[in-house]
């Protein structure tokens, strides 16, 4: 459309230019009458509708489908085909041909029904991304041509054998599990803990503690929390919860320096706060984890091996935690 336009605004410019050379000589009628002409030829921008294929899936890819697709898509809705979009989800259709306005899928994007989409928002879709999805409803439906983009399904990347895995690879797993609630408006509101996943600089975020300790998995509580070893397992709308593979993902991940999309390794968080908890396996091993105690460590209630207890700490440059307190918890 926008192309169309400033062909339009280009050959209204042409026009009047040689008009002012061409003043006496009749050209200038000539060249207004060609600029009727290519208006009438250019299919009116306005009445042309949107089509899924040309205009709908590319907005779908890259803001919805991190959620809505796959075998278990947020509100058993699958919006990487057209079929699935129609199908609709678990509350039935999204969509109502003609009706832009009675269609669930706008009243979301629009925040008219909440959560807001694309839940990872803000930001959330431009005026004129919207104004193409009310469009295409509006227009039928149209399914358009099928191009590259039915094909492009999207996968979750894997690391090939030996590659680095970097936070491209785990990007999927947050966005799918985790952004739903530890978003700025997710399904609990503000982020719990404040601990926001839908970014790589939020995800190992200090803040007033730090989740991800850049080579030392076992001292980050994410990976804590989604094996179970930390209360509560998450996700907490498990299960479901991530299956093996997801987990080692994560471990590697983080084990191999937490890096981002870009393969750049992230600093050891030396000197940040860390809260962990888990079982004691000796006095100084959190599950697998070497915990440094000392002079300086606070013990409470009087913690057994085989206990399960909260650690408060830093992390000291070798990523190691130098305990403050320890304190033995109810399982
Ligand atoms: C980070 C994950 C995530 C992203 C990204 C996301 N969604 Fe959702 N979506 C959800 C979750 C979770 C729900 C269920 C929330 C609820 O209503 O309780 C949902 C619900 C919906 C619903 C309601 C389904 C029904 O049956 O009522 C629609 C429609 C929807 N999303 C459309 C979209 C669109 C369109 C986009 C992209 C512009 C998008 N979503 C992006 C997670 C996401
Ligand atoms: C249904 C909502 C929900 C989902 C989904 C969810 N969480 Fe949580 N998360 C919470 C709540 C609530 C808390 C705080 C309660 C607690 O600590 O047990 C929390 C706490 C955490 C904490 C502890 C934060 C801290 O400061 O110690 C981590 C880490 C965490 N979640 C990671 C994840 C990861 C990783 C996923 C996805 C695999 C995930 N969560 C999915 C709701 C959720």
């Amino acid at each position: 459309m926008s192309t169309k336009l400033i062909l339009l605004v280009n050959a209204w410019r042409r026009t009047a230019r040689n008009a002012a050379l061409a003043r006496s000589n009749g050209l200038c009628r000539r060249l207004l009458l060609a600029t009727i002409l290519l208006i009438m030829a250019l299919p009116s921008a306005r009445a042309q509708t949107a089509t899924f294929y040309t205009d709908i899936a590319p907005i779908l890819q890259q803001r919805c489908l991190m959620c809505h697709s796959g075998a278990n898509p947020a509100a058993g809705l699958r919006l990487d085909s057209l079929e699935a979009l129609l199908e609709g989800g678990a509350g039935g259709k999204v969509v109502e041909a003609g009706a832009p306005g009675a269609s669930e899928l706008v009243r979301r994007i629009r925040g008219e029904s909440l959560p807001r989409m694309p839940m990872t928002g803000p930001p959330f879709l431009s005026d004129i991304e919207i104004l193409t999805i009310e469009r295409w409803i509006a227009g039928g439906l149209q399914a358009g041509q099928v191009s590259a983009a039915k094909e492009s399904v999207v996968t979750q990347p894997r690391p090939a054998a030996g590659e680095k895995v970097t936070y491209l690879h785990v990007a999927p797993i947050f966005a799918t599990r985790c952004a739903k609630c530890h978003s700025e408006n997710g399904l609990m509101g503000p982020a719990p803990e404040g601990y926001l996943l839908n970014s790589y600089q939020s995800t190992l975020a200090r803040g007033e503690r730090v989740r991800v300790v850049s080579g030392n998995p076992a001292a980050s509580e994410l990976l804590r929390r989604v094996r179970g070893q930390s209360r509560e397992r998450m996700p907490l709308d498990g299960p479901p919860y991530l299956d093996a593979d997801e987990i080692s993902l994560i471990e590697d991940w983080i084990a191999q320096g937490a890096a981002d999309s870009e393969g750049t390794p992230a600093q050891v968080p030396t000197g940040a706060r860390v809260r962990l908890q888990g079982r004691l396996t000796t006095m100084s091993l959190l599950d697998d984890l070497e915990l440094v105690i000392g002079a300086h460590t606070r013990i409470d209630k009087n913690p057994r091996p085989g206990d399960y207890v909260q650690v408060r700490g830093r992390i000291d440059s070798a990523g190691r935690v130098v305990v403050e307190r320890l304190r033995r918890r109810k399982k």
